[in-house]
């Protein structure tokens, strides 16, 4: 089976709840998942992992230094190769996720549209765009490994 990492900053519990949606999603479509806090995650691990869903809320117009600082590692560790996908939860501004697909993609990443934003704590509706998008990754992981 194909296996998935979910990695997230989250500190009241919004982004958290998004990334356990996206796993759901995922599962429900046959893939292994495992999740995580990001500071709970061994960047030497999330190599062995077929997709990575990274998600981050956003704090001061930004990413917090230390998810930040993880990405970098894992990247030079070397995730080229994965299916990736962005995603956080946002008071105003929201660029967290935005600037994880970016830095992904400018290493030569995948990373699934959409980068998911979701402000606040999400609803029921929102709840089910991030099961999707765990679905999507899900079938783009499997598609690839059949190639
Ligand atoms: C000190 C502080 C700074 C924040 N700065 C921003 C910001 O610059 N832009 C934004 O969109 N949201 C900002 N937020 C809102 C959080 O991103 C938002 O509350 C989010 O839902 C938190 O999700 P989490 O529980 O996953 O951490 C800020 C919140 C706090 C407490």
């Amino acid at each position: 089976m194909p296996k998935l990492a979910v990695i997230y900053l989250s500190t009241q519990g919004n982004t958290k709840l998004m990334a356990e949606a996206i796993a759901k999603g995922a599962t429900e479509r046959h893939v292994e998942v495992d999740i995580n806090n990001f500071y709970e995650w061994d960047p030497e691990d999330v190599v062995n992992y077929d997709a990575v869903a990274i998600g981050s809320s956003t704090f001061y117009y930004t990413i917090l230094e230390p998810i930040d600082k993880f990405i970098d590692k894992i990247l030079e560790l070397g995730i080229s190769d994965k299916i990736c996908c962005a995603f956080g939860s946002y008071g105003w501004s929201g660029e967290a996720p935005v600037k994880i697909a970016e830095k992904l993609r400018s290493a030569g990443v995948t990373v699934v549209d959409p980068v998911l934003r979701i402000q606040y704590k999400p609803t029921e509706k929102d709840l089910l765009e991030c099961n999707r998008l765990g679905k999507d990754i899900a079938e783009k992981v499997k598609e690839k490994n059949q190639k």
